[in-house]
């Protein structure tokens, strides 16, 4: 089975994702670093050089591409999957993490999520790197308003949804591993 982790750029998708796949003694993946490795090129990269509709295109295919390969699935291969923070912005994308993952929605308001920017910005981060050159204020403006738009299509995707506000990553990925392990059998670590 693959466990998804969906929710906005900060909100700890690949920390809970690595803490996560530890609990469960299997493998982690990041959908950007596959992409990134596929089109040997950065995120950021991409992004200025084709775009963020061509990137779009790119994660939906990759998600296609780990479908058909089997290891993105509700049965056989156990893995945790961090998607990139607009992944399920795209209906497509939504569609492939709903049907072939267990998706889990790292909730977080935006005073947490910026608190967690301002430590790890946005050279990755194309869509956040104006406001971050214009400050603190700007950052928060344009946090809130992306998180606006995208929290209904975070909460339609999701299965589960975590409050991770006050949460430490050890914490997050420990409750995620108890409510997995409540109705999926995760082999023993050994
Ligand atoms: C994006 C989030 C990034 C990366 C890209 C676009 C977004 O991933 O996929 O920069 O649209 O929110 P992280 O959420 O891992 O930063």
């Amino acid at each position: 089975m693959t466990i998804s982790l969906t929710g906005f750029m900060g909100c700890g998708k690949s920390s809970v994702g690595q803490r996560l796949a530890a609990l469960l003694c299997c493998p982690f993946m990041d959908l950007d670093s596959y992409i990134e490795d596929a089109e040997g090129e950065s995120v950021s990269r991409i992004f200025s050089s084709k775009g963020e509709a061509y990137f779009r295109e790119k994660e939906a295919l990759a998600l296609n591409a780990l479908v058909q390969k089997g290891l993105v699935s509700t049965a056989a291969t156990e893995l945790v999957l961090a998607l990139g923070g607009g992944t399920v912005t795209s209906g497509e994308s939504a569609g492939i993490v709903r049907e072939n993952t267990i998706c889990i929605y790292l909730k977080a308001s935006a005073s947490t999520l910026a608190a967690n920017l301002s430590k790890d910005v946005p050279a990755q981060r194309p869509l956040l790197s104006e406001a971050a050159a214009q400050g603190e204020e700007a950052m928060m403006r344009q946090i809130s308003l992306m998180l606006e738009k995208r929290d209904r299509a975070y909460m339609n995707c999701a299965h589960i949804i975590i409050d991770t506000d006050g949460k430490s990553i050890d914490e997050i990925a420990e409750i995620i591993a108890w409510e997995i392990k409540s109705f999926h059998p995760f082999h023993a670590c050994p």
